[in-house]
């Protein structure tokens, strides 16, 4: 199997995306670490049930698994999972960053408390654990004098593309995910580790009700577009040797699509020969923006 003699984290692992990632991973023949706290949909409280539910889910299928309960964004947590797959497996081969919770509210009703609290489970929370994972990369592969077999996969949002309008804290955490990622895949690739970013799509309790749970529902019949199970393949494909010229990419993936996302690019360039003035700048812009087509109530947005 491709995955056979590979060791790997899934964070969040005990509901939603992380589980069904995680039963991939081990069906694919890695042992896995299992970590969640087990909190509820907005992050609070602990339960250990569901991240042990998930070990056992993949021990009866053959696979081998453990759970690890620590919050992902706490310092010393992220370094106890990193800690407990090389003492309970011997190695780290593949880390999925994937816990988080959403505090969804408008900027003007935000609290100081939702914004902290979903930046940091987001992006501390893949900062953490990579920090660690990627020490220990760095320092097998210059003890073996050799680069180690490793793949980091981190979970951002088409938020970030779309700045969700309910969801500012939410929409910024996994823009910077994917401005880490970058950072990490270019330092990284020396010592063997490719780092990739999912934007998934998938009917969780993320979006089970609320506005979008009818687009997110079950047809009575016919393909389940949003079957969480339409992610791991993907998933899978990022942590085998297939994958071994992807690293630094962005794709979005749900139902029987997977996209590419380009890298942000420059689309108009304006010069001025003399010093700008505020003049020359509004004659300079003002008729490419007259010539754009309001999305709505007279707004633009990036083309
Ligand atoms: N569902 C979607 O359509 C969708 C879309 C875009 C991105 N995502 C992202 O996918 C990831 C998984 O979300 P999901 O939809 O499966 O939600 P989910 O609520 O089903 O699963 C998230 C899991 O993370 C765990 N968790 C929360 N805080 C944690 C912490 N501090 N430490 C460890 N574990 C913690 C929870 O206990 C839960 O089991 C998230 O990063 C989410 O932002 C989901």
């Amino acid at each position: 199997m491709m995955l056979d003699g590979k060791v790997a984290i899934v964070t969040g692992a005990a509901r939603g995306l992380g589980r069904v990632e995680a039963l991939e991973l081990a069906r694919l023949g890695a042992r896995v670490v299992v970590n969640d706290l087990g909190a509820a949909g907005d992050g609070s409280g602990l339960d250990e049930g569901p991240a042990n539910e998930v070990c056992e889910e993949i021990r009866k299928a053959g696979g081998e698994a453990v759970a690890h309960f620590g919050d992902v964004a706490d310092w010393n947590d992220a370094q106890s999972l990193i800690n407990t797959a090389i003492e309970k497996f011997g190695d780290l081969n593949i880390l999925v960053n994937n816990a988080g919770f959403c505090r969804d509210r408008m900027i003007f009703n935000m609290s100081e408390d939702e914004f902290d609290s979903v930046i940091r489970v987001h992006l501390k929370g893949h900062f953490s654990t990579m920090r660690f994972a990627s020490e220990y990369w760095r320092n097998k592969s210059k003890a073996e004098g050799a680069p180690v077999y490793a793949r980091l996969i981190n979970t951002s949002s088409e938020a970030f593309i779309f700045g969700s309008p309910g969801q500012p804290n939410y929409a910024a955490a996994k823009a910077g995910i994917v401005a880490m990622t970058m950072s990490a895949a270019q330092v990284l690739q020396k010592y063997g580790v490719n780092a990739n970013v999912i934007m998934p799509r998938a009917r969780t309790r993320m979006n089970d009700s609320g506005t979008l749970a009818a687009m997110f529902a079950k047809p009575e019949e016919g393909f389940d577009v949003f079957a969480p199970e339409n992610v791991s393949p993907l998933v899978g494909y990022l942590a085998s040797p297939a994958s071994e010229r992807l690293s630094g990419y962005v794709l979005i993936v749900y139902g029987k699509e997977i996209t590419l996302v380009g890298q942000p690019d420059v689309s108009t360039k304006f010069s001025s020969d003399e010093t700008w003035t505020v003049d020359s700048v509004a004659q300079a812009l003002n008729p490419h923006f007259e010539s754009l087509t309001p999305i709505s109530d007279g707004f633009t947005v990036m083309p």
